[in-house]
């Protein structure tokens, strides 16, 4: 059957197939060596793409950008004090508005009923750029990184999330990872595990794509002989303030530090992050944290932040090659 991902949504990572997945991969890197060769052609000319953004954003934003003025797209920025949405439009109103005026959607937001509706009712393709639930592009670009740093082919990968595993990264990391078939880890104290609903979809997935996927308390098990190690914020855009005191507590010993990538005992074990990351004082937050609770860093020390395993930067350029490829697949000539 020949791939056509034409007209197509990303909501989660369940929308796509391993086949789709391996094809947006394959698009991307294409398209990345293209742009360093200067050979790159472009595929969305005339097309216009709405970027809302209802929580903050410097990669995904740029990402989107980037990818659309190189391949000829425009752009429009929304967000809650500039639109009327939220405070005097519903989200299906201003779906079926954009969706006459826009070839496609980016969304950003709190709940994810809020982007499945706005799939629902736009009538054009709708990207999710982050919701409480979940972060497929961020999983796209991850994905590739991987495949970038390892000479073996993905479904021979292990990767290990430590940390606040129930919120969007870790779910969305979660499924892609056992729909590339890939032995995936998740290490966190038992109320920030997965929730069963969620372990449960992972599971289908693990078993469709023979996948091995393993859930635990105990970081040192997690990490044993892992290729990669991931970790996020352990307190997510939307969540209040006053859970840091708790979330710290629980989740200090699952800080990404020097003793953790020397106990995976594979001395080439690389380490991961979406970002933004609290691993210094240079933030404000970063700061706050420091007078109150004495922290230096949070969920990565600096030492391994900016070591030679760290390989984050590289995550965040391949946001923009691999969005690239999600809309010249979903809307390209
Ligand atoms: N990783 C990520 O989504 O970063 P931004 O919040 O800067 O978009
Ligand atoms: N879990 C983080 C991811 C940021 C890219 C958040 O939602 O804030």
């Amino acid at each position: 059957m020949p791939l056509n991902l034409r007209n197509r949504s990303l909501l989660t990572m369940l929308d796509l197939n391993q086949r789709e997945l391996l094809y947006l991969l394959d698009l991307a890197r294409d398209l990345k060596h293209a742009k360093a060769a200067k050979t790159e052609q472009q595929h969305l000319k005339g097309k216009n793409i709405a970027l809302i953004f209802e929580k903050p954003s410097t990669r995904t934003r740029c990402a989107f950008e980037v990818a659309c003025f190189d391949q000829g797209a425009n752009v429009s920025y929304l967000d809650p004090s500039g639109s009327q949405l939220g405070h005097k439009e519903s989200i299906q109103d201003t779906a079926r508005v954009l969706g006459r005026l826009y070839d496609g959607i980016e969304y950003r937001g709190f709940d994810q009923l809020a982007v499945e509706e706005l799939a629902k009712y736009a009538g054009v393709p709708v990207y999710n750029g982050l919701t409480a639930e979940s972060h497929p592009t961020q999983v796209l670009a991850d994905l590739m990184t991987m495949q970038e740093y390892s000479a073996k082919p993905l479904h021979e990968i292990s990767l290990c999330f430590i940390g606040d595993c129930q919120f969007n990264m870790a779910s969305s990391l979660m499924l892609g990872a056992c729909e590339m078939g890939m032995d995936v880890r998740l290490a966190a104290p038992s109320c920030y595990l997965p929730s069963g609903e969620m372990e449960a979809i992972a599971r289908t997935q693990a078993d469709r794509y023979h996948a091995k996927l393993t859930l635990t308390e105990n970081p040192s098990v997690a990490v044993q002989g892992v290729d990669f190690i991931y970790t996020d914020v352990w307190l997510s855009m939307g969540e209040p303030e006053s859970a840091w005191k708790e979330r710290i507590q629980m989740l200090k010993p699952y800080q990404v530090n020097r003793a953790l990538m020397e106990s995976t005992g594979n001395p080439h074990t690389r380490f991961m992050h979406c970002l933004p990351a609290f691993h210094n004082l240079q933030t404000k937050i970063g700061k706050q944290i420091f007078e109150k609770f004495g922290l230096e860093a949070m969920e990565v020390t600096d030492e391994v932040f900016e070591s030679e395993a760290s390989i984050v930067f590289d995550q965040a350029e391949n946001r923009m090659h691999t969005i690239k490829a999600l809309l010249v697949a979903t809307l390209g000539d």
